[in-house]
């Protein structure tokens, strides 16, 4: 309904907007979003190694964590109410080429962390990345020509045998990043060919090509490789809106469960839209750049941390986001916790 189509309010002083705020019992009856640990995805990295946890010079507070480590950290976050962490290895230099075939590998890190999570934690969902770049030596998320090119249909088969792996080591969630197109109904059809009816797809539908990525490619080694090389031919163009909704339906007609919106705060219209629009389980990533900016001002003491991580992600509800990514989402469960 729009804004005009209201009944006639009465006016001053017989209707007064403060009263509606003036403690914070009556603030809580009349809230209209809502914010819990439930709302929350933990996405995390993964290292080789035992008792390893390093810290990501450009995510103070998030660390790089070996899979010992992992369990002990996805088990409290767990506790807390966090029900689904998605993982994203950090994959050796060495292990790199330019088609990442070590994301076909079914011994490899983050089949490894998905099958002792699945075995430790059974209750919690784990989602794993349907994606190349953590894998390849250039860093783009699909197989690069040598005229400098990223081939669509050729990566879609190796994602379709990465995300297979990937669900076979007991991923909950395959969650393809990749924005090839076509990619979402390949995985689909692979997955039911082979009985793996249940899992979910949770498709990066709108995934902007942006530069709030910048610390995540730190904490997964990929932003060396990368250079200036921009995913500009494959993530959208930031000056659009409609194409996120093409993208959607899209991967909705192709199989998808849930999609997803991302960056995050700088695309709130984007998930505004997309919810409205379709109705369906739509998540927003706040990714790695949102969380530096206030982690960092807050530790500058410029301004509180705590607070405006809170009031962003109550902004991400507001808009119509069912669940959001988070780096702080351990923290914030924390903090819901407490009340
Ligand atoms: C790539 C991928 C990226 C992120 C998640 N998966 C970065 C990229 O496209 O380069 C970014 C997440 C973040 O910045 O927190 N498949």
């Amino acid at each position: 309904m729009s804004l005009t189509a209201w009944p006639v309010q009465a006016p001053y002083p017989m209707m007064r907007h403060r009263r509606l705020r003036q403690a914070i019992w009556i603030r809580d009856l009349v809230a209209q979003s809502h914010l819990s640990p439930q709302n929350l995805i933990w996405p995390v990295f993964v290292v080789e190694g035992n008792r390893q946890e390093q810290p990501v010079v450009s995510l103070p507070g998030i660390n790089r964590m070996s899979i010992d480590v992992l369990l002990k950290r996805a088990e409290e976050a767990h506790q807390l109410g966090i029900n689904l962490i998605a993982l994203f290895p950090v994959i050796d230099l060495a292990l790199k080429t330019p088609d990442g075939r070590e994301a076909l590998r079914p011994d490899n890190l983050v089949c490894r962390a998905i099958q002792a999570l699945k075995q430790n934690l059974p209750g919690l969902g784990v989602m794993a990345d349907a994606a190349l770049d953590p894998f390849t030596s250039h860093g783009h998320d699909g197989v690069l020509h040598e005229d400098g090119r990223i081939l669509n249909d050729e990566t879609v088969q190796i994602l379709q045998q990465q995300a297979l792996l990937q669900a076979q080591a007991g991923a909950d969630v395959i969650s393809p990043s990749d924005s090839m197109d076509g990619r979402i109904g390949a995985i689909r059809q692979i997955l039911e060919e082979h009985g793996l009816t249940d899992k979910i797809i949770l498709s990066y539908a709108v995934k902007y090509a942006s530069g709030f990525f910048g610390p995540f490619r730190d904490a997964v080694g990929s932003s060396v490789s990368l250079g200036k090389a921009g995913k500009h031919t494959y993530q959208l163009d930031f000056r659009n809106s409609d194409e996120a909704l093409r993208e959607v339906a899209a991967d909705l007609s192709e199989g998808a469960d849930i999609v997803m919106v991302k960056p995050g705060m700088p695309y709130l219209d984007i998930v505004h839209r997309v919810k409205s629009a379709f109705g369906v389980p739509t998540f927003a990533y706040q990714v790695s750049g949102e969380y530096a900016m206030m982690k960092t001002a807050g530790l500058a003491g410029y301004l509180d941390y705590d607070m405006v991580m809170m009031e962003s992600l109550m902004s991400f509800r507001r808009a119509g986001a069912d669940a959001i990514l988070t780096y702080a989402a351990v923290e914030i469960a924390k903090r819901l916790q407490k009340g």
